[in-house]
C-alpha cells in the first residue's frame, strides 16, 4: 500500500505514457481482494503476483517478461525498418515517374525547334490554372504532369516536316497535325495502334493491352489529343467546341500557346509578354476558354515567375 498514489493507478500512468506503454510491469500486492488481479491485467499488468514473494516463481516470470519485451522491441523495429524501405522505395518510385514523364516529353521536343524547359513550363503553367480553377494540389500535380506530355506525338511526325523552314504544304500541315492522334495513341494503352513514318494510321491493329491506363496516362492521352481544339469549334483534330472539349485541353492549349508566343524558337523572336497577353486576350471567346483565360491572367505574376525561373539558354539551331 504505497502512500499518495496506489499500484493501481501507478500502472495506469504508465501505459498512458507513449515511451512507458511498452515496458513490462509485474504487480506484486498483499491485496488479497477479488477485484485487484482482474483490474490490475485489465490495466495492463504483464503478470501479477501476491506477497509474500516466492523467489523460485518471481524469476521465471521476470525472466518470461523481459524475453517477451525482447521479442515486441524487435518486431517494432523490425516494421520500422519496413515502413522505412516503403517509403524509400515509394519516393524512388515516384521520382522515377517523374523523370520518365519528363524524359518521353522531351523526346519528342528533341524532334520539334523548343528548346529544354518547354515542356516543364507548360507543365507548370497547365497546373497553376488547374489550382485556379479549384483542382486539388494533387489533380493539379496530375495535370502539370500529364501536360508535360501534349506533343509527345510528334515522336511520329517526320523531320523534314516538322522542322521545315517556311511555310507548310497544306498536305504537310495535316501530317503535323497527327501529332494529336499519335499521342493520344502512344499514351493511352487501349489504343495501341501502328503509325507510319509519315504520320498515317496504319491499318493492322496491334493487340490491345488488357492492362488499363493509369489516371496519369489517360489524363495525358486526353491532353494529346485535345490540346489544338479551339474553343469556337476551329481547332484539331476533331474540331469539337465549348465544354465538349476536355478542361484539361482547354487549359493546355493556353499554356502552351503562351510558351511558343513568350519564347524565342529558331523560327521566331520572343515577344514581350505584354504582347503575349494581349494576343491571348485577343483569342478570347475563339480559340480559347474564356473561364480558363482568366484563370491563367489571374495568376499572371507567377506564371511570368515560372517564365523567367525556367527559362532557356539557347534555343538549338534547326
Ligand atoms: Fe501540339
Amino acid at each position: 500500500m504505497m502512500p499518495h498514489i496506489s499500484g493501481l493507478e501507478l500502472l495506469e500512468a504508465i501505459r498512458a505514457t507513449a515511451h512507458l506503454k511498452h515496458v513490462p510491469v509485474l504487480v506484486l500486492t498483499a491485496s488479497v481482494d477479488r477485484e485487484t488481479k482482474p483490474e490490475a491485467l485489465q490495466l495492463g499488468a504483464t503478470d501479477f503476483l501476491t506477497k509474500p514473494v516466492d523467489r523460485a516463481e518471481l524469476i521465471p516470470r521476470v525472466r518470461n517478461a523481459l524475453q517477451m519485451k525482447a521479442c515486441h522491441d524487435q518486431i517494432r523495429e523490425y516494421s520500422k525498418q519496413l515502413e522505412q524501405t516503403v517509403k524509400r522505395r515509394t519516393e524512388e518510385i515516384v521520382a522515377s515517374r517523374l523523370q520518365v514523364v519528363h524524359c518521353l516529353a522531351r523526346a519528342a521536343d528533341f524532334h520539334d525547334d523548343v528548346t529544354g524547359q518547354h515542356v516543364a513550363r507548360v507543365g507548370r503553367y497547365a497546373g497553376l490554372i488547374g489550382e485556379e480553377l479549384g483542382l486539388s494540389p494533387n489533380e493539379a500535380h496530375l495535370l502539370e504532369l500529364a501536360a508535360q506530355l501534349h506533343d509527345v506525338g510528334k515522336i511520329g511526325i517526320p523531320d523534314s516536316i516538322l522542322r521545315k523552314q517556311g511555310k507548310l504544304t497544306p498536305e504537310e500541315f495535316a501530317v503535323v497535325q497527327q501529332h494529336c492522334a499519335i499521342g493520344k495513341s502512344v499514351l493511352d494503352r487501349q489504343d495501341d495502334r501502328r503509325w507510319t513514318p509519315n504520320g498515317e494510321l496504319s491499318d493492322t491493329q496491334s493487340p490491345q493491352t488488357e492492362e488499363p491506363s493509369t489516371p496519369l496516362l489517360h489524363l495525358a492521352a486526353r491532353i494529346a489529343l485535345s490540346h489544338h481544339e479551339r474553343w469556337d469549334g476551329d481547332g484539331y483534330p476533331s474540331g469539337v467546341a465549348g465544354e465538349d472539349i476536355p478542361l484539361e485541353g482547354r487549359i493546355t492549349a493556353v499554356a502552351d500557346v503562351f510558351d511558343a508566343l513568350s519564347c524565342k524558337r529558331y523560327y521566331k523572336d520572343a515577344f514581350p509578354l505584354s504582347h503575349c497577353f494581349d494576343l491571348l486576350e485577343q483569342g478570347r471567346g475563339t480559340q480559347f476558354d474564356p473561364v480558363v483565360l482568366d484563370a491563367f491572367l489571374r495568376r499572371k505574376e507567377e506564371i511570368v515567375g515560372i517564365q523567367v525561373a525556367l527559362a532557356d539558354s539557347l534555343p538549338r539551331t534547326p
